[in-house]
């Protein structure tokens, strides 16, 4: 069987394992079978756009849909990171990656399975990365999705358009912090999908307040309600406002994603309502069969009412 860790090094995926015509049959394919493709981007470095991506996929595959997450920055992949998983990918019987799998619901795609060494640098220029982002999706086993959430580097270069250019019918979820210079860089992103085509489904004010751990109070990190004037001025929703958490950078750093029933975190409290927001906007259930939706929903074990 093959595996990443026979690989020399990621450079090895660049190269076609078929040639284009089939490869484009398979993507077109595999694009059949996912329902909804959400892309996380933003503006602006650091502001959350993993954390986001990464908490929406379990939320969403929490919730009983099938999800997939793939992670396209691929400059600094933190997705496994975030997740705590590591280790390599195989090969199903006819040549097709099969993705990590997290849970029963979610499956996991980054670069840094791929590659030989975790803290090598990936060096490559647009054409590589379009390529990498079209095999990621022929030349992986992605199966039936509900979701697919794709996590972006910064900005509106190669790997958003790419995106863009390969997945057809993806979303954009913006991800911005409250402050000015987070928000303008974000009205670019905007710009960016309205020129790509690229319809939006909101946008996500994150790290609005830090809520004090010893006296409840809130304590306003980057100023107050930028997200929602945005949203506003540029006629986008304003899917949610996550507070700030420290939590969610322990949980980050150790790879153990905050769980809903055991961490009481105002994070994951508003994050419910982004999945919400995302589901009620979506409204995947009206697309599937009742009887497949009982199942998902209460994972089989209950009567349907
Ligand atoms: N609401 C939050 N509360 C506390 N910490 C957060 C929150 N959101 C994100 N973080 C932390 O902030 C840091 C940056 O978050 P993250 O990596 O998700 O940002 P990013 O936009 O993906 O960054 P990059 O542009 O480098 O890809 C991480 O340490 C993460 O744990
Ligand atoms: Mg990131």
């Amino acid at each position: 069987m093959r595996t990443c860790q026979s690989r020399q090094d990621a450079q090895d995926v660049a190269k076609p394992y078929q040639p284009e015509g089939e490869n484009e049959s398979r993507l077109e394919e595999q694009l059949r079978h996912i329902r909804h493709k959400l892309l996380v981007m933003s503006g602006k470095g650091g502001v959350g756009k993993t954390s986001v991506a990464v908490y929406l996929a379990l939320g969403l595959a929490g919730r009983g849909y099938q999800v997939g997450l793939l992670d396209v920055d691929l400059h600094g992949p933190d997705v496994p990171r975030m997740l705590g998983i590591s280790g390599r990918f195989e090969m199903d019987a006819e040549g097709y990656l099969i993705p990590h799998r997290y849970n029963e619901r979610l499956q996991v795609v980054s670069i840094e399975c791929l590659l030989h060494d975790r803290d090598a640098a990936v060096i490559w220029r647009g054409p590589l990365k379009h390529k990498y982002i079209q095999q990621s999706m022929s030349q992986v086993n992605w199966g039936e999705l509900d979701f697919l959430v794709i996590d972006s580097p910064p900005g509106t270069g190669d790997e958003p358009l790419s995106v863009a250019h390969t997945i057809s019918g993806v979303q954009a979820v913006i991800v911005t912090t409250p402050q000015e210079i987070s928000l303008a860089d974000v009205r670019k992103t905007i710009d960016f999908c309205r020129k790509v085509g690229m319809p939006i489904l909101g946008l996500v004010e994150n790290m609005s307040g830090l809520i004090c751990p010893h006296c409840g109070k809130e304590i306003r990190l980057f100023s107050q309600g930028g997200g929602q004037k945005t949203a506003a001025l540029m006629k986008v929703p304003l899917l949610a406002s996550l507070p700030f958490d420290l939590r969610v950078v322990e949980s980050g750093d150790a790879g153990k994603p905050l769980l809903a029933a055991a961490d009481k975190s105002p994070f994951l409290k508003a994050f419910t309502g982004l999945v919400d927001e995302v589901e009620q906007r979506l409204k995947p259930h009206q697309e599937r069969p009742a009887e497949d939706l009982c199942k998902s929903v209460i994972g089989g074990s209950h009567e349907c009412v």
